[in-house]
């Protein structure tokens, strides 16, 4: 049976922004333990494309260099999605992929779903039916078009088959795997960079996150937060009023970076005990959440790390399509007035704040359950069309 699976087309992996990274990392590991299955080709859609924001990654999560670069870059919306399917098409006509494998919600996974759909091609959304019901976020609308079109979704937790129910999704489609992104982060922790390291590379005094509340870390790049002047601005008043009880250390999304410099911001955050970093690699990024005493965002994959990591995760929004870091892990939502923030940091510096626990399938293995589900599948297949 594995001769004709691996005679068959490819597993097409995409990949297009930071967030999908640490979830294919350990899908390429789990695909390549499984001889039977058919071989990988990585496309990455250069949706992100700065040395920071992408080889960087690469690195620290060892993932291979991508079989192909189409080169999106930046631009709308409309424009990167309609480029990224342009670019996509003949990648499909080319390999004629068994599958194509898709991770998380950003425009690249739905733009080459689309495409694959489009042609017959099977896809394979990993991390499928998280849903903030929030449908300003771009994410929401590539997440719900992505599970409309996907042949298998993998879930992180048991809330999204619910979700996938509710909006007519087959539940035989369904499978409750786990989370890929915890697989990343329990297999890089021993190596995460020590915080003392990366102060000291980004020239932040050495006092800086010695003292005895310890430090915080930010990010913060959702549109809804960074691209309206009153909505950032509203942000950084709580970020600044969180510094005068805990120093603060930023890595700047681009998005933001560019943000605060177009809104007159970065003096307000200048002034006050707040450390401006460039967007750091994986392994600096778990060292800072590692040791944090508190992690303000408003990422969706930092809520679950935090989870991990049994880290208090102050988000900086009013809804998450990720309750179960909410129910169980360290969660909490503050969104971003001012009183409120402070009120849950204080909590935060005073209690320890939640501790939660690890969810439900969040064991590392998740990559590999995927793995085994995929070559079942893909064998069934090949008998039903009469290749068995
Ligand atoms: C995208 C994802 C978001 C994810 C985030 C992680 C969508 C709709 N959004 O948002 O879900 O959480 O990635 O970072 O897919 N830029 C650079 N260098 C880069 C990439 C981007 O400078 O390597 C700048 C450009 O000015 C660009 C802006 O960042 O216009 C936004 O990039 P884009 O990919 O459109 O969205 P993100 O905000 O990064």
């Amino acid at each position: 049976m594995g001769d004709i699976l691996r005679s068959a087309g490819p597993l097409v992996c995409v990949v297009g922004a930071r967030p999908n990274y640490m979830k294919m990392a350990p899908l390429l590991r789990a695909f390549a333990a499984r001889p039977a299955l058919p071989g990988v080709v990585l496309v990455h859609t250069g949706q992100h494309y700065d040395l920071a924001m992408n080889e960087r990654l690469f690195a620290d999560l060892d993932l291979p260099a991508p079989d192909l670069n189409l080169e999106v870059g930046s631009g709308t919306h409309a424009v990167q999605t309609a480029e990224v399917m342009r670019r996509f098409e003949p990648v499909v006509d080319d390999l004629k992929p068994g599958c194509v494998v898709v991770v998380g919600d950003v425009n690249s996974t739905l733009a080459c779903s689309l495409v694959a759909n489009k042609k017959g091609v099977a896809v394979a959304h990993v991390e499928a039916g998280l849903r903030s019901y929030d449908r300003a976020m771009p994410e929401e609308i590539n997440r719900l078009l992505t599970d409309q079109l996907a042949d298998l979704l993998y879930t992180t937790e048991r809330s999204a088959a619910d979700n996938l129910a509710r909006e007519g999704i087959d539940a035989g489609r369904v499978h409750f795997v786990g989370n890929v992104m915890i697989d990343s982060l329990l297999a890089h922790k021993a190596r995460a960079t020590p915080p003392a390291q990366t102060f000291a590379r980004a020239g932040v005094g050495a006092d800086f996150a010695t003292g005895p509340t310890g430090f915080g870390v930010v990010t913060l790049h959702r549109p809804s937060n960074v691209d309206s002047p009153d909505a950032f601005a509203e942000a950084i008043a709580a970020l600044v009023d969180v510094a005068h009880r805990v120093p603060l250390v930023w890595p700047v999304h681009p998005r933001a970076r560019a943000n605060l410099d177009r809104f007159g911001l970065a003096t307000d955050v200048a002034k006050s005990r707040i450390a401006m970093l460039e967007p750091q690699g994986y392994l600096e990024m778990l060292g800072l959440m590692s040791d944090a005493r508190l992690v303000l965002t408003d990422s969706g994959g930092i809520q679950e790390e935090t989870t991990a990591l049994a880290v208090p995760c102050l988000t900086m929004r009013e809804n998450t399509e990720r309750p179960i870091t909410v129910e169980q892990g360290t969660n909490t939502l503050v969104g971003r007035d001012r009183a409120r923030v402070a009120a849950c940091v204080d909590d935060v510096l005073r209690t320890g704040g939640k501790r939660g626990r690890l969810p439900e399938l969040w064991d590392g293995r998740t990559a590999e359950r995927i793995a085994a589900h995929l070559e079942s599948w893909l064998d069934e297949r090949a008998v039903a069309a009469g290749r068995g």
